[in-house]
């Protein structure tokens, strides 16, 4: 107790004092193995990350993180804000069991919520404009009601697409024409509310659609040609995107609007420019160029930053790419992909601690199956949709698998997706389990994690698991059937 307190003391004086301006992660958790949110909160303490940002606000991961000390973002998925805009009960509702209840009974360090997740997105056409304002402003309300509004603050986290610059300097930004009246509105109101301006920004983005991005200007090297924009140099894409949106902010006369970057990041794998040398080489840059505090060109000082992404997550949409299901700066089980340092622990990043795994075994294409067996094909299509099969392809950890290395790592994937069925071996006789490790260079057959079912407390899981486990199961199955 004497330490927790004492720890917390420490957490409420340097976060009053401004000093809390360390790293944050995003924790998304779109995944068809999540590991136990008590293991991840403690790999994220291990790891020295002070803040989190959610895209939800899972009962379970918000319980995991009470009394951690922890700043976090919880997050209202676009598809909550109609309602949200509709029903101040309803905000209220959400305020009441996503953040009061947290923060009351489980000490919950809730510091913002985050009102839809980039809804003015491009690609969306528009389907949030009328919802995005008055949810920001019911949920304002509720937060008021349950006077918390001193304490969490709203935030509208914002992709960089809102806002362009009209002369390719960061000096001739402004938001997008389509919806600047849309844009005027929310900053207005969460600058009378004292709340900040969140945006997520993308350098690997703009090179993954635009083939005539200068890459080094991705980076933090200082290798790229610098522009000049008036008395300031910019030699990497992050400065002058941030202080294209502090044109943008102080043309529209909010200069001093607090900015926090919501995410950050570089995936490791599913287009040719996602590796782990670019990822290392981004990550790792980003954590130095912030690190002294010096900020950018236009906004001296420290930088309030989230990076994207904690942990990979499996089962997201893949429909903006296949590098989609890999921008963790840890594996799906929570080991370090590439040496970073954080500059918050004497070491790089660390591993998550006590994850369980399923057995060492694989599925693969049998040695006797032909490659021209008309099966093949639809038992494939069959397996990565349904599994994830983006470390396939060209420029991607596995692209140097033949026929047969392809066939078999879509096999296994979904085999280790459904906890190693036997069911999820069969393939109409073309698949086999195997012992040995298919695993190749930078190719990895993944075994999967035991799987974390929530909610059960801690002896309830403890005994489903070990020898015993499934006869248990079984008998509480069978009585549960009756
Ligand atoms: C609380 O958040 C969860 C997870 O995002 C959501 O499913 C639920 O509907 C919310 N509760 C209320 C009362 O809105
Ligand atoms: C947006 O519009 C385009 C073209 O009209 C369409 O192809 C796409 O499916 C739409 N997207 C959404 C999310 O409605
Ligand atoms: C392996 O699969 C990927 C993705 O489906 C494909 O692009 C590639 O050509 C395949 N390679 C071989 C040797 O079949």
């Amino acid at each position: 107790m004497g330490k927790l307190s004492l720890f917390m003391g420490l957490a409420l004086f340097l976060s009053a004092a401004g000093f809390a301006n360390g790293i944050g992660a995003n924790w998304g958790t779109q995944s068809t193995h999540n590991l136990d949110p008590h293991i991840v909160v403690r790999m994220l303490r291990d790891n020295g990350i002070q803040k989190v940002k959610l895209f939800d606000a899972d009962y379970d991961t918000l319980a995991a993180l009470g009394r951690s000390g922890i700043e976090v973002m919880v997050g209202i998925p676009n598809d909550m804000l109609a309602t949200l805009a509709t029903s101040l009960k309803a905000a209220e509702n959400w305020v009441s069991k996503n953040v009061s209840t947290h923060i009351s009974n489980r000490n919950v360090n809730i510091r913002y919520v985050a009102v839809g997740n980039e809804p003015f997105l491009q690609t969306y056409n528009g389907s949030f404009l009328q919802t995005t304002f008055p949810a920001l402003q019911n949920v304002q309300a509720a937060l008021v009601r349950a006077g918390l509004n001193n304490q969490v603050r709203i935030t509208c986290p914002q992709n960089a697409d809102v806002y362009a610059s009209s002369s390719d300097m960061p000096s001739g930004g402004d938001f997008r024409a389509d919806i600047r009246q849309y844009m005027i509105q929310i900053v207005k109101f969460l600058n009378d509310n004292a709340a900040p301006f969140t945006v997520n920004i993308y350098p690997f983005i703009s090179l993954y659609t635009d083939a005539n991005f200068p890459v080094e200007y991705a980076f933090f090297d200082g290798n790229s040609s610098p522009i000049t924009d008036g008395s300031a140099t910019y030699s990497n894409m992050f400065d002058a995107n941030y202080d294209t949106l502090v044109w943008t902010l102080q043309k529209n006369g909010f200069g001093n609007m607090p900015i926090i970057v919501g995410e950050i990041g570089w995936p490791t794998d599913g287009d040719r420019n996602a590796n782990l040398v670019y990822a290392q080489r981004f990550n790792q840059g980003f954590m130095s160029h912030i690190s002294g505090g010096k900020g950018t060109p236009m906004r001296p000082g420290p930088i309030d930053a989230y990076l994207f992404s904690l942990i990979d997550e499996d089962a997201k949409s893949v429909q903006p790419g296949n590098f989609e299901r890999h921008w963790g700066i840890f594996m799906y089980d929570g080991r370090p992909k590439y040496s970073l340092n954080l500059g918050t622990t004497n070491s790089g990043i660390i591993a998550a601690k006590g994850v369980q795994y399923l057995d060492q075994k694989w599925c693969v294409m049998k040695s006797s199956a032909k490659l021209d067996d008309a099966q093949i094909a639809p038992s494939v299509s069959y397996a990565c949709a349904r599994a994830d099969c983006t470390a396939l392809g060209y420029g991607t950890s596995c692209s140097e698998l033949d026929a047969k290395g392809n066939i078999s790592y879509a096999f296994n994937s979904y085999y280790q997706i459904n906890n190693q069925l036997d069911s999820a071996c069969g393939f109409n006789g073309l698949a086999t389990v195997v012992r040995s490790d298919p695993s190749s260079g930078t190719c990895k057959f993944n075994i999967m994690t035991r799987p974390y079912y929530g909610g059960a407390s801690d002896w309830r899981l403890g005994y489903l698991q070990g020898p015993f486990g499934l006869a248990l199961a079984l008998i509480l199955f069978m009585l549960t059937i009756q």
